[in-house]
């Protein structure tokens, strides 16, 4: 956080040091480090969930949120925004698919993808199928990982409502999810659910696995702070074998990729350098 005072204000309000403490409560019983995303967005997005349940303080909110599972469970799951989408930015993914993917299965014989901050699933499953129509998914590996508990169950489930599916290519929906019976209900294929190894992971505390072909993070880098932002993009270039794709989302344009080892590739993809 760069800093918990109001703008133009040189004084720390009792308001201020309330919410400090609070970070600093979360901090050290779940690892979670609020200060690195960027403090306004969160402050208020958290304040609304305090007002919510009438607690007139952050102080007053933790020490109901240090005895409540459900709580907890709560707060966890508002901290962050959720919201996903299969195809996202569609035109990204055709050139993921028409020109990175047949780069990358040329270069590797066996393909090891990461789908970081990947919530609900559709990211890591729209890879999945891209991967299989590619004829390659048998020879890749797809780790899809997010800090939140409850969304990467949903997420192993793979069964989303309509609304969900509305931008899957029709050719695309036919062939990849059953639908049950009153068509509410989309589950994707088995098959290609199980190719898919989905854990809990926090990009600002655990470490990174790798080397990975292709890491796609996408829409969570516009909640941290740019410091924040910096290391990641710098274990993100570390995490990738040299020649190996980073993937953005697209408010998510990286200013000096230079600065971390990594060259722009395309709109809203980066490589790994060689040298
Ligand atoms: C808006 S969603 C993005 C989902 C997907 N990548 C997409 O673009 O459609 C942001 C996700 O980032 C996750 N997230 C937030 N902070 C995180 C952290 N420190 N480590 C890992 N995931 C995090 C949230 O739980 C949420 O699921």
């Amino acid at each position: 956080m760069t800093g918990p005072l109001p703008a133009g204000s040189d004084q720390t309000t009792a308001e201020d040091e309330d919410f400090l403490r609070f970070v600093g409560l979360i901090r050290s019983s779940t690892r979670i480090d609020l200060s690195q995303y960027k403090e306004a967005q969160m402050r208020r997005r958290l304040t609304t969930l305090r007002h919510k349940h009438g607690y007139a303080t952050f102080e007053a909110y933790w020490k109901a949120l240090s005895g409540s599972g459900a709580l907890m469970d709560e707060f966890l799951d508002r901290m962050t925004i959720n919201v996903s989408e299969f195809w996202r930015n569609p035109s990204r993914w055709d050139v993921l698919a028409s020109r990175f993917l047949p780069e990358l299965l040329a270069e590797s014989p066996r393909l090891r993808c990461w789908s970081a901050a990947c919530s609900t699933g559709e990211e890591p499953y729209t890879l999945a199928v891209l991967l299989n129509e590619a004829g390659a998914l048998s020879r890749s590996q797809i780790d899809a990982t997010d800090l939140d508990r409850t969304v990467l169950a949903k997420a192993a489930q793979g069964t989303y409502p309509a609304r969900s599916v509305k931008d899957v290519p029709k050719k695309m929906l036919d062939s990849y999810f059953e639908g049950s019976g009153d068509r509410d209900s989309y589950a994707i294929r088995k098959d290609i659910r199980e190719k898919i190894s989905f854990r809990q992971h926090n990009l600002l505390d655990d470490a990174f696995g790798g080397p990975y072909d292709l890491i796609i993070c996408r829409n969570v880098m516009i909640y941290f702070t740019e410091e924040a932002k910096s290391g990641l993009y710098r274990r993100f270039a570390e995490a990738l074998r040299p020649g190996g794709i980073l993937f953005v989302g697209s408010t998510e344009q990286i200013f000096s990729p230079g600065d971390y080892g990594l060259e722009s590739a395309d709109t809203f993809f980066y490589r790994r350098s060689y040298a």
